[in-house]
């Protein structure tokens, strides 16, 4: 459950915020000094409700769109797959469908794109939009590549397009909470953080099959190399091939790693060292992506990060119970010298209770605030301010996960030069930060 203002009104909320403090895993007095910050407004006049284009209609896609729904009119739809253009334009009542994005995104009335396609059209899709004067909800993770990022960054100030990550977890105030704490001390000095993520599958060897009569396999394909149409490598399974994605490490790793980076005061920059070691082995003709890893990061900072894939029982992690110290949960755990703390999307738990419960004091330095994702991309939308997951935010976030599959690419240490952007003194890890693009598509191409 996400604490959502709009729900309840400042009233009912102050009555209820024991109760509710209890059902969301918060301390009192963070709920009751969040009451404070204003609910995002859904439009009362149909005239204040931007024109919004979902590009990708997929799972992920579809769910962003139904929230957008809530503050815009959806009133066109793209994919490559007609099957899934048709559905989704009858479910969102949009009343035009496309194939191409590019001429979608020039249907009149569009003023915002949700970009739900795999990763690898992220940034080409976005860099689109922005470059046609649209402002972009974006799925996670930002990008593809180190490159696609810094790329789509100096887009968005070049052309002042609002962009929001869908990192979500920014805007869940117990990843808040927890990485306010952080940053003002509460656990010492920071010494360790680790990001649980789930691992991947290990499938394979999958078959080349007909490509399908409502799919444009080469359009989906895009910048990636020309292959046959093998389904695994397609819808929602794309995640676990190198080709399109980076496994749970990106997948999850932009949710989890983007808190490390928040908690850590990072989110704009990056770490310094990088190594990486894979657990698993892929099958020949299945999955790429690495199903059980370990990947250790250092900051400039002296703090530590691991990033390791663990079995899980669900992808919230499963209910917390009785978190033992040593539990290995999906979720972010932050340690230093005085205590730890443990977040996830259900709980946020410390070693002593009073590290949450104990109210920050007034000079304390408090973090951006958004209870609503979406919500809080269109009061951005309105007043031109920075989204809470910003480009530069989400590539910073999502370059951490990239270094990590290079790392575990190349098996060995790598340096990491943060305000670079590059690898120090090593060719063949920067050869990793940018891939070829296959034509027609590149960053001027679309
Ligand atoms: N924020 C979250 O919690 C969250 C959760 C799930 C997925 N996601 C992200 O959402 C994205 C989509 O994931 P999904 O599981 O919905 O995948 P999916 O495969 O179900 O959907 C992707 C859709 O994009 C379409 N597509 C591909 N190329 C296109 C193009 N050039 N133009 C238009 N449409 C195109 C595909 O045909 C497909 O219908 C991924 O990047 C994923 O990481 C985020």
């Amino acid at each position: 459950m996400t604490f959502h203002g709009s729900q309840l009104n400042r009233r009912d909320l102050l009555k209820s915020s024991a109760a509710l403090a209890g059902a969301l895993c918060l301390p009192k007095w963070f709920v009751e000094e969040s009451l404070v910050h204003a609910a995002p407004e859904e439009p009362k006049s149909p005239n204040d409700r931007p024109g919004v284009l979902l590009v990708g209609c997929g799972g992920m896609g579809s769910y962003d769109a139904s929230v957008a729904a809530k503050f815009g009119n959806v009133i066109a739809v793209c994919d490559v797959d007609a099957n899934r253009v048709s559905e989704k334009a009858e479910k969102l009542k949009a009343e035009a469908k496309y194939s191409d994005f590019r001429k979608a995104i020039a249907h009149k009335g569009v003023d915002i794109v949700v970009n739900g396609t795999p990763d690898h059209w992220h940034t080409l899709v976005n860099i689109h939009a922005m470059r046609a004067g649209k402002d972009v909800y974006s799925e996670k993770p930002l990008t593809l590549t180190i490159d696609e990022g810094k790329k789509l960054v100096a887009v968005a100030r070049e052309t002042k397009r609002i962009l929001q990550t869908g990192s979500q977890q920014r805007s869940d105030g117990r990843f808040r909470l927890a990485c306010e704490l952080v940053r003002n001390g509460r656990l010492g000095k920071l010494q360790k953080i680790t990001t649980y993520l789930p691992q991947g599958p290990a499938g394979g060897p999958f078959e080349t099959r007909p490509v399908p009569a409502e799919l444009d396999w080469n359009f989906w394909l895009g910048q990636t190399p020309q292959l046959d149409y093998i389904p695994e490598r397609c819808h929602v399974t794309f995640r676990f091939w190198l080709e399109y994605s980076g496994g749970t490490l990106t997948d999850w790793g932009a949710h989890h790693n983007d808190i490390a980076q928040w908690g850590n005061g990072t989110e704009r920059s990056g770490p310094a060292t990088i190594e990486g070691k894979v657990f698993s082995s892929s099958i020949p003709g299945g999955y790429t992506t690495p199903a059980q890893y370990e990947v250790e990061y250092t900051y400039a900072n002296g703090a530590r990060q691991i990033c390791k894939s663990i079995p899980t029982e669900s992808f919230s992690g499963g209910p917390l119970g009785e978190l033992k110290p040593d539990a290995e949960r999906n979720g972010v755990r932050f340690e230093g010298t005085e205590g730890w703390i443990f977040v996830n999307r259900e709980k946020i738990v410390a070693s002593q209770p009073e590290l949450i419960e104990k109210e920050l004091p007034a000079s304390a330095e408090r973090l951006y605030v958004s209870d609503h994702h979406m919500g809080n991309f269109f009061d951005c939308v309105k007043s031109r301010k920075p989204a809470i997951c910003e480009p530069e935010i989400g590539h910073r976030s999502v370059s951490v996960c990239h270094l990590g599959v290079i790392a575990l690419r190349l098996g060995r240490k790598l340096t990491w030069d943060p305000a670079k952007e590059e690898f120090v003194n090593d060719a063949e890890a920067n050869g990793y930060v940018s891939r070829p693009m296959r034509n027609p598509w590149g960053y001027d191409a679309v």
